[in-house]
């Protein structure tokens, strides 16, 4: 069980990286911090001339605090960079994707196979009207096609926006009309634990109830049967069969959007972050490089989904624009039993492995017996992304999946900071279990107080970015006014509020604690608690709702909702069952509550306010503390009463 967060500051162990390690380390000189902050505009333009571009930048940064422009005037395109640079190399037939489906099929694509295939999509797009700006939704599951589409997208300059797969109709809905996007793209239905998800079908409902979407190419994953609308729905292989191989490359700005990521902040309404192409793919070009330690012969896999930004940077753009082998997964780690990644490791030599601290506490539950099945002996270097990891499962997969001999990089960032900016760097850092260590080079961190002081060694505030870096997004879709006031109000414009708390030691190492919001990590997905209120108030019995996010041994954190219902409704177990399903109809199954607790009245402060904190110590089966401030102080016993009868 994850230790409480204030002991984590108590621990000593260290880990050195391994000599062997450090022998063939692509980073290995400590100076490379220094330098790089003395001249972090050099530091990021030499990563830039490693890529590809049309025309080089004429200056690498115009800071107008909160708005940033990276390689102002430099003309490029992605595809170029993940994929036609590589083909006048040894690369052209190096494998640049391996795929596995969950029942077990495969397919390899050679950064050859994968240049025609991009091609010949940017040509089907072309042929649809899509041009430079439009923007293109992309639900599909870990299928080619996923990286394929995005990077035909980025061919012809069309901003992608990926919306995960397990995304419910309705909220795949609001993201295709927040966009404006008039082309889908899906799939028949993929499978997951053997089952068959009917992808189509939930594209059918968001499409119609859009509005807004006039083409949807569908690729044939599963081979169900799926109804084609005529005049509207395409199919993918149809259109790819007379389309041409080479599909000339838009040259696109460095400043030109990329692609949009939606993600949940502190309102029921997800914002679409944007990317742009010259900055963010530097960015992630840079730390793929340094923080994963790539080498030419590297098996590289990130286990996470496309749909989400860990996907897009360190699945997509990352590993390829370094010509490096990427594997994806489309399936469940347990299926058809618990040891499918370890044997898939073994398959494919991986060396890198790359997931969230969520996985590492199920594997944990498993057992080692799972890991025990397979060689994992190819592995050298592990990662962990997406939420505080606790020490005791660091140690472990330390122990049990790097068999004692891999440097672990915990990597900490965002969706709006689009690459790593707090980690390791494996030729280099002593790691300290549950500690990101230290910013990457050029990145500037501190722990700030409310008042934008540094907080003293081993004290802690609020994690804060001091200077601009390149991948930092550039605003939110259609709300510049949200960008300024959510990321840079905190302190001043020119300091990045990333709504984390932290602490930092003696020796300037970061300890993340986890969002000072409300928006909650579950098993390392973002949700807002909003986001989820709202979904209940729309359930016709419910008259008022809060969600907290509780501890969860395993998933880090789990929603836990506190409804009251309208007069002449009662609570029972069925309508709790129906209060989590239209949760997760509403949004997806990743947000269903844990628990839903019927309560007469919530616990308000003498202002209205919901007092969460409370909630929170309700759930998660604390001391109550100090009630006197309530408006309704006897609610307070009432709902701990309530909550410990029902658990
Ligand atoms: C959390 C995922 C602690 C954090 C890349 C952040 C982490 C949020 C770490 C962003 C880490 C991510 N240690 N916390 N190594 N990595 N987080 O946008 O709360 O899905 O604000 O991006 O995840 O989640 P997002």
């Amino acid at each position: 069980m994850a230790k409480p967060i204030e002991a984590l500051l108590d621990e000593r162990r260290r880990y050195r990286p391994p000599e062997e390690f450090v022998a063939r380390a692509n980073v290995r000189d400590p100076d490379v911090y220094r330098q790089a902050d003395e001249d972090f505009e050099g530091f990021w333009s030499r990563f830039a001339g490693e890529l590809d571009w049309f025309r080089k930048w004429d200056r690498v940064l115009e800071w107008n605090p909160p708005d940033a422009r990276w390689f102002i005037g430099g003309k490029l395109n992605a595809s170029v960079n993940c994929v036609d640079r590589h083909l006048a190399t040894p690369r052209k037939n190096k494998a640049a994707i391996i795929w596995e489906g969950e029942p077990g099929d495969t397919r390899v694509l050679t950064y050859q196979e994968l240049s025609r295939e991009v091609n010949r999509f940017a040509n089907v797009l072309r042929s649809l009207g899509v041009k430079k700006g439009d923007r293109v939704t992309i639900y599909l599951p870990m299928i080619p096609e996923l990286p394929i589409s995005m990077l035909a997208c980025a061919r012809i300059g069309a901003p992608h926006s990926v919306v995960f797969g397990g995304f419910s109709p309705t909220a795949l809905a609001s993201r295709i009309e927040d966009s404006g996007s008039r082309i889908l793209i899906t799939c028949d239905g993929y499978y997951r634990r053997g089952e068959l998800i009917p992808q189509k079908a939930r594209a059918d409902e968001a499409a119609q109830k859009s509005g807004g979407i006039e083409k949807v190419i569908v690729v044939r994953r599963a081979g169900n049967d799926v109804p084609m609308q005529p005049g509207r729905d395409l199919w993918w292989h149809e259109l790819m069969e007379g389309a041409r191989g080479v599909a000339a490359p838009e040259e696109m700005d460095a400043e030109d959007m990329l692609f949009m990521m939606y993600t949940s902040g502190t309102t029921g309404k997800p914002k679409g972050v944007v990317h742009t192409t010259g900055g963010y793919l530097v960015g992630v070009y840079a730390t793929t490089k340094w923080v994963f330690d790539l080498h030419e012969e590297d098996t590289y896999w990130c286990s996470a989904d496309i749909g989400w930004i860990t996907g897009h940077s360190y699945i997509v753009y990352g590993p390829l624009s370094n010509g490096a082998t990427t594997v994806m997964y489309e399936g469940s780690p347990d299926w058809p039993d618990k040891d499918r990644l370890w044997q898939m490791v073994e398959r494919y030599r991986v060396n890198i492995f790359y997931t969230a601290p969520t996985a590492i506490r199920q594997f944990m539950q498993w057992g080692e017996q799972y890991p025990a099945r397979h060689d994992l002996s190819s592995l050298r270097l592990l990662g962990s992304v997406g939420e505080p990891i606790n020490p005791e499962a660091w140690v472990w997969y330390h122990r049990v999946i790097g068999g004692g001999r891999c440097p672990i990089v915990d990597t900490w960032w965002q969706t709006e900071t689009g690459m790593i900016m707090i980690t390791p760097l494996p030729g280099i850092t002593e790691t300290k279990p549950g500690s990101a260590t230290r910013p990457f080079p050029g990145v500037r961190a501190a722990v700030l107080d409310e008042n934008g002081q540094p907080v003293p060694p081993g004290g802690g505030g609020y994690l804060a970015l001091l200077r601009p870096w390149p991948a930092m997004l550039r605003t939110i879709w259609g709300d510049h006014d949200r960008y300024v006031a959510q990321y840079w109000s905190r302190w001043n414009r020119e300091t990045y509020y990333p709504g984390d708390g932290a602490k930092w030691d003696e020796d300037g190492y970061f300890w993340v604690l986890g969002r000072v919001d409300d928006v909650m990590n579950v098993a390392g997905h973002r949700l807002s608690t909003m986001e989820i209120e709202s979904a209940l108030v729309e359930h016709p019995a419910v008259a008022e709702a809060a969600v907290i996010g509780a501890l969860h041994p395993i998933k880090g954190q789990v929603p836990v909702a506190f409804v009251i219902l309208k007069s002449g409704h009662a609570g029972s177990p069925a309508l709790e069952q129906e209060l989590k399903q239209k949760v997760a109809e509403v949004i997806s199954p990743i947000a269903r509550p844990d628990r839903v607790v019927f309560t007469p009245d919530l616990p308000k402060t003498r202002s209205g306010k919901i007092m969460r904190r409370l909630l929170r110590d309700i759930a998660e089966g604390k001391e109550l503390g100090d009630v006197t401030t309530l408006r309704n102080p006897e609610v307070a016993e009432e709902l701990r009463m309530a909550f410990t009868s029902h658990a």
